[in-house]
């Protein structure tokens, strides 16, 4: 387990997850009813990015940054006041007091009746999770492999809610793992709103996860996806995806608005392209 998120706190990958993140719960909130938000690998849940490893990449430069520096027509402004309201102010560089991972968002955002479950497998980002969030009744943590703690998780006792399954990618077989751990959890939550982040190095394979997912029933899927430059298999990642299964209704129509600007903003001149595409019934 070498992967610390810190180093790429509120990069290109970070923003366009967490916009989309902040979307599916506020949809979720317009009903009432409790729901519980559960992020399988949540990290510490905050980030300072003025720390060492933050400085040593500056991604959060071609992420937070430019957003917040950004000119935002009026739809895009509606479509992400949240996120930045849940972020605080910004410094001329454009980078905030501290840049708020999912476990942060959901805290921010979720309501005094919302449950919130945090996993961590690695032991210093998950005492960092309890120092910043021990302290909140809605708050539980664990420190478990994240598809232990999915599978332990699911079904909820409220029945609505998101689970984010956000890993490192650090092994091979990544993709496989999740679409298990993903069909299991469904059997027993099918109306469950599902969330997976990727990153994009090899298109063929993520193709292939879409297809695997297909083929154990799942069929209310959304294909969310940016990319900044052109397709590398190496160096630094340009391209991200979002998995989202039962979305919000409204999510698809929300990332055709929301992508296309997100690409004028982060991506290098004329490199960068998006996709969103449903498979099956809409919710
Ligand atoms: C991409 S980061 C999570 C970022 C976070 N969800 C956010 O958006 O702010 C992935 C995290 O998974 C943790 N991790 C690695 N292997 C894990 C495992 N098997 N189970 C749970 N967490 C794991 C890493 O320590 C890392 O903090």
């Amino acid at each position: 387990m070498n992967y610390r998120h810190a180093f790429h706190a509120g990069n290109f990958a970070d923003v366009f997850k967490h916009i989309l993140l902040t979307r599916i719960l506020v949809y979720l909130m317009r009903k009432d009813q409790p729901l519980r938000f559960m992020d399988t690998h949540a990290g510490p849940g905050r980030y300072d990015l003025a720390s060492e490893e933050a400085n040593r990449t500056d991604e959060w430069r071609n992420g937070i940054a430019r957003i917040a520096n950004a000119e935002r027509p009026a739809a895009i402004d509606e479509l992400i006041a949240p996120w930045l309201e849940a972020i605080g102010p910004c410094d001329e560089e454009g980078k905030p007091q501290s840049y708020p991972g999912s476990p942060a968002l959901a805290q921010k955002l979720l309501r005094p009746q919302d449950k919130i479950a945090l996993n961590e497998l690695h032991e210093r980002d998950c005492l960092l999770l309890r120092r910043n969030f021990g302290r909140d009744n809605r708050v539980r943590i664990a420190s478990m492999d994240g598809y232990t703690a999915l599978n332990a998780w699911t079904p909820p006792v409220e029945r609505r809610g998101l689970a984010l399954i956000d890993p490192p990618f650090e092994v091979r077989d990544e993709f496989t793992r999740i679409v298990s751990a993903i069909s299991k959890a469904w059997k027993k939550w099918p109306t469950g709103c599902y969330a997976i982040w990727y990153p994009i190095k090899d298109a063929a394979q993520v193709d292939r996860f879409y297809e695997d997912l297909s083929a154990t029933g799942i069929d209310n899927v959304l294909r969310l996806e940016l990319s900044i430059d052109q397709a590398a298999h190496a160096g630094p990642l340009t391209a991200t995806g979002f998995c989202i299964v039962n979305p919000p209704f409204i999510l698809i129509d929300e990332a055709n608005t929301l992508l296309p600007w997100l690409v004028a903003v982060l991506a290098k001149q004329g490199q960068g392209s998006w996709r969103a595409t449903q498979f099956g019934d809409r919710a």
